[in-house]
């Protein structure tokens, strides 16, 4: 009977999706740290406009990377769970903005903050996430450190979040961006601002979890460099279900990347390279159109999925998953780091 039971829970182990797994084992401390950290000084009013947005779920996949790498690194994962907390608020504070600077209006699957309260009150509500973010810094075993490092990222994926708007076509009518938007975007390009506006908060996820428990910095590098290589597939992934994905599945608009114009989607810009001058020329002029509606949208994806890009792409974000897989090999072995890296590239959600 013993047997029968480690057999039958090793299997049930082995099917169980990596995500499912770790939300068991730290979902409960993730979940209680986050609503305590926003809900904070919120006035009964106010608060459950504010809670919205991390009830609306998600994967939460920085905070979970953050506690696996920091049990990986030291056996104890208790230690890094205001770290955990600070990422997925850093990972929601930037969503919320970046559903105002996109203008989204459905993310997993149901009405964004910006949706459900109007613009006015995300941009409050965003403000919120950031002081909930430095609650939890005083928290961390190093507040100064992570205070330092909090800024970091933050100011990463703002840079990110600019250059994805500067390499857009059209659709917006801020003078800074209308004159300093890019005529041409490279792969390096591409690389650079995903590296900052997605790569960095991962980065930062695993570097955080690894943080808390040791100031070896050789492990802390290595974390680090895991998760900019895992972040970079992610976007890449990312990129490839906006234009390919099952709406139902990824809980967001498909070809809503086309919609805002967006060159920095990596389908669209390898598709942009391998087109006959005929096709590019109408893909370019559906991207330049100052409103993309549904007819277009789907246009352009049909002429996407006549290319190589969406291959290429997945390519591309396996080599990414090899290079995070690598960075793996210097910290100490740790198989869910492993399968978190595999669930990046293989994702539908
Ligand atoms: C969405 O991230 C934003 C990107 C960086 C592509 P996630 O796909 O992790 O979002 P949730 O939290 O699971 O909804
Ligand atoms: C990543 O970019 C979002 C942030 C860094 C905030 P996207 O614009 O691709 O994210 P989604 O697709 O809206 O989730
Ligand atoms: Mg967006
Ligand atoms: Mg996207």
């Amino acid at each position: 009977m013993l047997v029968f039971l480690k057999f039958k829970s090793g299997l049930v182990a082995r099917v169980m999706d990596i995500l499912d797994k770790l939300t068991q084992r730290y979902g409960e401390y993730i979940e209680a740290a986050l609503s305590r950290y926003l809900s904070l000084d919120a006035a009964p009013d106010f608060k459950d406009a504010v809670l919205y947005q991390i009830s609306t779920g998600g994967k939460r996949l920085r905070p979970l990377l953050a506690l696996a790498t920091a049990e990986a690194v030291s056996g104890d994962f208790k230690p890094a769970i205001p770290a955990a907390a600070i990422v997925e608020l850093i990972h929601n504070y930037s969503l919320i903005y970046d559903d105002i600077i996109d203008r989204g209006d459905v993310r997993r699957n149901k009405p964004t903050t910006r949706k459900a309260f109007g613009d006015y009150a995300a941009i409050l509500i965003g403000i919120w996430y950031r002081e909930a973010i430095e609650e939890a810094v005083l928290e961390t075993p190093k507040p100064p450190l992570f205070a330092r490092e909090v800024a970091k990222v933050i100011k990463a994926i703002d840079e990110g979040e600019r250059l994805d708007i500067l390499f857009e076509m059209a659709g917006r009518e801020d003078p800074y961006f209308v004159e300093a938007r890019w005529r041409e975007v490279k792969l390096d390009d591409y690389i650079r601002m995903v590296s900052l506006k997605t790569g960095a908060l991962i980065a930062a996820s695993a570097k955080f979890g690894a943080m808390s428990v040791t100031d070896d910095s050789s492990l802390i590098n290595a974390a680090w460099d895991f998760g900019m290589n895992a972040g970079v597939a992610f976007q890449i992934i990312d990129d490839v279900l906006d234009i390919f994905g099952d709406p139902k599945k990824f809980g967001k608009e498909i070809g809503k990347d086309v919609k805002e114009h967006k060159r920095g989607n990596i389908v669209v810009l390898l598709g942009l390279g391998e087109l006959d001058e005929k096709r590019r020329g109408e893909l370019l002029s559906i991207l330049s159109k100052p409103a993309v509606g549904d007819a277009d949208a789907k246009r352009a994806v049909e002429i996407l999925a006549s290319t190589n890009a969406k291959e290429t792409a997945l390519r591309l974000a396996d080599e990414y998953k090899e290079k995070a897989l690598g960075a793996l090999a210097r910290l100490p072995s740790s198989k869910d780091l492993e399968e978190l890296a595999t669930f990046i590239v293989q994702r539908q959600f």
